[in-house]
């Protein structure tokens, strides 16, 4: 189960300096949402907020309403100052999970997008009960998550540190901990009662400059997760073997590694 109190200052500052992976896939998300401006935007596990910025500025417009949950108050309090700076009246911010919707009326949203977040909610029954209960009828759904069958290149690597090691993984830790496969993210769409109308595989290579890099990648995006069930000596050494195994990622060019992500689009019907 990942922790949601081991976030500092640090890596919620860290998490929007170097997000720019979850920002660029998290608008191919947008993109199929096909978002109006006027719409009311829910984006549940928005972090720092900035694709939530993004959503406000270039889809929804002074006329809609964004909103951003997620349950790190240090993220949202990052989405807040955007949100001034940018003068973006129509974005706000909230603290609270996926899970648990509470600041957001039945039917009052257009659409709702979850980010890579998906792979981090242990239970994904009460998120999209949450999802279709807060969605107008007709709303649509977008999610990325990554994949079960095709895990993350980070992933199979830290597995194969851990097994050296001799060492088990414990429930629900690590990067990506709760991911899907394509026919779990369907059936579990279909049993919420959503329709689902596109699941698709999408394959990114990522080029980091050096092992820090990917580290502090792995670590800001899983808001101190990352290996974060060992005791700091065993995560020091686990991490030394992680940054040799990456060597055999390095070409000319940096580290190149490769991301797996499952995009579902889904909408709640006209009438239930
Ligand atoms: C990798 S970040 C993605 C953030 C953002 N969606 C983006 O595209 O940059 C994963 C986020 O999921 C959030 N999260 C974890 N558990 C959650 C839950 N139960 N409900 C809502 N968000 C959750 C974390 O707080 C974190 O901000």
């Amino acid at each position: 189960m990942p922790s949601l109190t081991l976030d500092t200052p640090e890596l919620a500052e860290q998490y929007d300096r170097v997000s720019d992976l979850q920002y660029e896939h998290g608008q191919h998300l947008l993109n199929a949402l096909q978002l109006k401006p006027g719409e009311t935007l829910l984006d549940v596990g928005c972090g720092t907020g900035r694709l939530t910025a993004f959503a406000a500025r270039h889809f929804i417009g002074p006329t809609g309403r964004v909103l951003g949950i997620d349950p790190l108050p240090l993220r949202i309090d990052i989405g807040r100052r955007r949100a001034e700076e940018l003068g973006l009246a129509q974005l706000s911010f909230n603290v609270g999970q996926a899970e648990a919707l509470h600041a957001v009326a039945d039917a009052s949203a257009d659409a709702v997008v979850l980010n890579s977040v998906y792979h981090w909610l242990p239970d994904k029954a009460p998120a999209l009960a949450e999802a279709i209960r807060v969605l107008k009828p007709g709303g649509r759904i977008a999610i990325s998550s990554a994949s079960r069958e095709r895990p993350h290149d980070v992933q199979r690597l830290v597995s194969e540190v851990l097994a050296e090691a001799g060492l088990g993984r414990g429930q629900g830790s690590g990067s990506t901990p709760h991911k899907v496969s394509f026919g779990e993210l369907a059936f579990q769409l279909e049993s919420a009662g959503f329709h689902v109308d596109e699941i698709r595989l999408r394959r990114f290579a990522d080029r980091f400059a050096d092992a820090d890099s990917v580290l502090a990648f792995n670590q800001s995006s899983s808001f101190g997760n990352f290996l974060g069930e060992f005791l700091p000596q065993v995560r020091q050494q686990l991490i030394a073997r992680f940054n040799e195994r990456l060597q055999a990622h390095r070409d000319e060019r940096g580290i190149l590694l490769h991301r797996n992500l499952l995009f579902a689009v889904a909408h709640k019907p006209a009438t239930r």
